[in-house]
């Protein structure tokens, strides 16, 4: 998120510039028009390495719409997004592997996003062979574990057997063994017991450290994603209304609906 100096754009890896979504509302009668609603308008972000963002906002203010177009799930309606200096929608196969490593996401529920089917371990190593990834893969997928807390021998287990908990961690690994430059976890604590949330929370703060790799935790708690990343960007309504440092926001919030986040969030 860093401003576009000429010092920080050298290690900008992913640029969205003036982003917009909309989608096709379901039509009601055949012969009505299709409606097209707004869910995110001209929002411009800069990730760099090192950056650790928390997005907040409100139910529906476009933080997985944006989330999704950063990941190239969702092609905006209008603006560019570029990865490494090339626009998403005009890359190579070459470039597009390198941006399907160097991108990765974790969603909010970690059952749904395993296949029940596969031994855990198998499902790390898919994205290491599909990704192509060179290197001992067995050594990649020990060290993660390792990272994330969980036991190596877990890759024998299928997700059925791991608690929310460790799945979330689990989801986390498969993610991190590509090495990723951008890391995106969208709500990654929300379905789990409060009691497992502040350790999800923490590992995340723990892979701030990590220079190489930018961060990005989208949640609705402004104090658990103050608590865990650098800078804060604010939704609401589809765009961007407020965004800086965690004591900038915290300290002196400069719009309504960086206020009542606070507010929530003291309500605890
Ligand atoms: N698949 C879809 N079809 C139609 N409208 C959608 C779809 N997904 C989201 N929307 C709408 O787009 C807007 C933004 O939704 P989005 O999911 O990005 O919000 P969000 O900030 O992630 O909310 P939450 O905090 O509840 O996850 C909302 O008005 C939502 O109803
Ligand atoms: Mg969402």
């Amino acid at each position: 998120m860093s401003k576009q100096d000429s010092a920080t754009e050298s290690k900008a890896i992913l640029i969205v510039e003036n982003a917009s979504y909309e989608y096709r509302a379901v039509r009601k009668k055949l012969i009505s028009r299709a409606v097209r609603q707004s869910a995110l308008g001209n929002a411009s972000m800069t990730i760099s390495s090192g950056d650790a963002i928390g997005i907040v906002g409100s139910s529906g203010a476009g933080k997985t719409t944006f989330a999704r177009i950063l990941s190239g799930q969702l092609v905006p309606s209008s603006g560019v997004v570029s990865y490494l200096g090339t626009d998403l929608q005009q890359m190579s196969n070459e470039n597009e592997l390198g941006f399907r490593r160097g991108v990765q996401y974790v969603f909010q529920n970690p059952r749904a996003s395993f296949d029940p089917r596969l031994k855990l371990g198998d499902s790390l190593l898919e994205p290491l062979k599909s990704l192509k990834i060179l290197g001992n893969h067995q050594n990649i997928i020990d060290q993660t574990l390792i990272k994330v807390g969980l036991d190596i021998s877990m890759i024998d287990r299928f997700s059925h057997e791991l608690s929310g908990g460790q799945l979330q961690r689990m989801a986390i690994a498969r993610a991190l063994v590509v090495k990723p430059k951008v890391l995106i976890a969208d709500e990654p604590s929300s379905s789990l017991d409060v009691s497992v949330r502040a350790q999800i929370l923490n590992l995340f703060k723990d892979l701030t450290d990590d220079e190489d790799m930018a961060l990005i935790l989208i949640a609705h708690d402004l104090a658990a994603v103050a608590y865990t990343t650098k800078q804060i960007v604010v939704f609401s309504a589809g765009g961007i209304v407020e965004q800086g440092s965690v004591s900038e926001v915290l300290v002196a919030p400069k719009h309504k609906a960086t206020a009542d986040l606070i507010d929530a969030s003291i309500g605890i």
